[in-house]
């Protein structure tokens, strides 16, 4: 929490001098769902929404920083388009188009503003651009604008004209001006890109960055202008108190397992989690050739011992996991929950390739098919803690420590 740091801006007469509550969410990047390998499991637009929604009076500014999707490709699309959906009903005042969405190209980036009802704004295409973003939002006192540090990287990935940083927060800054509002940048660009758009533009009153890890404890100021991040991955939410021409409080919120999830953001997950599995998405994902696999039982009937030490073990288990909560046909999961996702041979779904659901010997060992058919002519890989890693990453396996995790499967 602030005390008594504000310096007022000057430059800005005070139309409203009460206190207004400011929402920041954003750098979503695909992670609609809170990522459920990690406990306890943070972010998820389910628990986001119950705080934006809580949050919402006559006297809040909502926003929403990008990237929505962060990536390409079909899934991506979903992603943008469920995310968009949801700002709009949650009525988020301002989302700021980012370079990497930008990837999914200019149809998908008019499908998202569409749903989004004219929230996707940027001041980082020309006024001619085709897309016909809104340039600026207003709400209440304030004038929203998103301009992005690669901004010739989005226009370039939507065949339109690019407006240079400094340029289009110039626009902004000056619109402010003539309007009487107070600007309020979101930025597509890091903390060093945010500290040099303050002291080239002392005007901004706010400027939301992209940071990585979670959002810093304080605020940073430079000049009369703050500097607040929502973080990575849309774990947090920041909630800030302004009044009399400054920043009063901050708080961010981390959303965690205590908070409900909003129904109606639930519906939004659930349809879009309906449609990769309508789309069958799983069966679009590139595979490489590979050796045919067996699958766990083959091995069994031969290593008996290493058998019954798996079938115990939470790997034998793991795409009745995803069942649980619907992401048994999401490829953003099965790779690491099931057997050889990425070959031609590999998992396809439980009514083809029963035998490679969960991980398996053979997601450690490699393919083995031909090791069965004569186990003294066809030789299994060597493993070891390497064979852990594609899977035991950071994001999902925060605690693994190799000793630790393979005294518990050790056969
Ligand atoms: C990069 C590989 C990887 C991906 C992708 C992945 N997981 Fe996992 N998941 C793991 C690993 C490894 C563990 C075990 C973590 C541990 O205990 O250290 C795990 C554990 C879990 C658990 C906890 C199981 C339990 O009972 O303790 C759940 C639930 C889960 N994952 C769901 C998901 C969902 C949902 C997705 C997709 C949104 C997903 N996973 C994507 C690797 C992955
Ligand atoms: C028909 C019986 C049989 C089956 C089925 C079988 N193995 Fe083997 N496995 C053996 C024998 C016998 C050896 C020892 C080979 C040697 O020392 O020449 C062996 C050795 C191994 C080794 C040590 C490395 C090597 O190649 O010598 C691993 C690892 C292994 N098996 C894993 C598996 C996996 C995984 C499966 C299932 C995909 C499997 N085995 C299926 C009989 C079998
Ligand atoms: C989570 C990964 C993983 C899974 C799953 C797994 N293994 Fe292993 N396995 C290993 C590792 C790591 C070793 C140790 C290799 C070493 O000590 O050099 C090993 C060792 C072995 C060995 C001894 C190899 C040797 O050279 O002595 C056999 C046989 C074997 N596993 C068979 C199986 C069978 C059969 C299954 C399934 C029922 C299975 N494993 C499941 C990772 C795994
Ligand atoms: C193909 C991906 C994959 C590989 C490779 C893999 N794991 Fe896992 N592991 C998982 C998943 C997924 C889970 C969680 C399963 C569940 O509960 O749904 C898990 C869970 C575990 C657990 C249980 C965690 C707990 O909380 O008790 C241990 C232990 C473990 N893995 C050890 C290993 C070791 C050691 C290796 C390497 C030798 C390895 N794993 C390789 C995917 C993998």
């Amino acid at each position: 929490m602030l005390g008594a740091l504000g310096v007022g801006l000057a430059a800005f007469p005070r139309a409203e001098p009460e206190t207004w509550t400011i929402v920041v969410g954003g750098d979503t990047a695909g992670y609609l769902a809170p990522c459920g390998c990690a406990k306890p499991m943070v972010g998820g637009v389910m628990r986001r929404a119950t705080v934006v929604r809580n949050a919402a009076s006559e006297r809040t500014v909502s926003l929403e920083l990008g990237p929505l999707a962060g990536g390409l490709g079909r899934q991506s699309e979903l992603k943008a388009e469920t995310l968009a959906e949801l700002t709009a009903s949650l009525g988020v005042d301002a989302i700021g188009l980012s370079a990497d969405d930008a990837r999914l190209g200019s149809g998908v980036v008019a499908s998202v503003a569409r749903l989004s009802q004219d929230r996707l704004t940027t001041l980082s295409l020309g006024p001619g651009s085709a897309l016909g973003l809104p340039r600026t939002r207003t709400k209440g006192p304030f004038l929203i604008g998103a301009a992005s540090v690669e901004a010739t990287q989005m226009a370039t990935r939507l065949a339109d004209e690019a407006v240079p940083v400094n340029a289009a927060v110039q626009e902004l800054v000056d619109e402010a001006q003539t309007e009487h509002k107070v600007p309020i940048l979101l930025l597509d660009g890091r903390l060093d890109d945010a500290r040099r758009t303050a002291e080239a533009h002392p005007e901004l009153a706010l400027v939301v960055y992209r940071s990585p890890g979670d959002p810093p404890k304080e605020p940073v100021k430079v000049g009369a202008t703050w500097l607040v991040s929502p973080g990575e991955k849309g774990k947090h939410v920041i909630r800030l108190e302004w009044s009399a021409g400054s920043l009063r409080g901050y708080q961010p919120i981390k959303l965690g397992a205590d908070l409900v999830d909003d129904e109606r953001a639930a519906a939004l997950y659930r349809e879009y989690q309906d449609r990769v599995r309508s789309e069958n998405l799983l069966a679009r994902r590139p595979r490489s050739k590979g050796e045919a696999f067996a699958g766990s039982d083959a091995c069994g009937i031969c290593h008996a011992a290493a058998y019954t030490v798996w079938k115990d073990s939470q790997h034998a288990g793991a795409l009745a996991t995803l069942d649980k909560t619907g992401h048994d046909a999401d490829p953003d999961c099965v790779g690491c929950h099931v057997v050889g996702l990425d070959r031609d041979a590999g998992f396809k779904s439980r009514a083809l390739t029963p035998e490679l659901a969960d991980v398996g010997c053979e997601s450690c060992h490699g393919p083995g098919a031909a090791h069965v058919a004569d186990p003294g002519k066809g030789k299994m890989a060597k493993v070891g803690a390497g064979s852990c890693a594609p899977c035991h990453v950071p994001d999902h396996s925060p605690g693994f420590d190799f000793a630790a995790y393979w005294e518990r499967i050790k056969h």
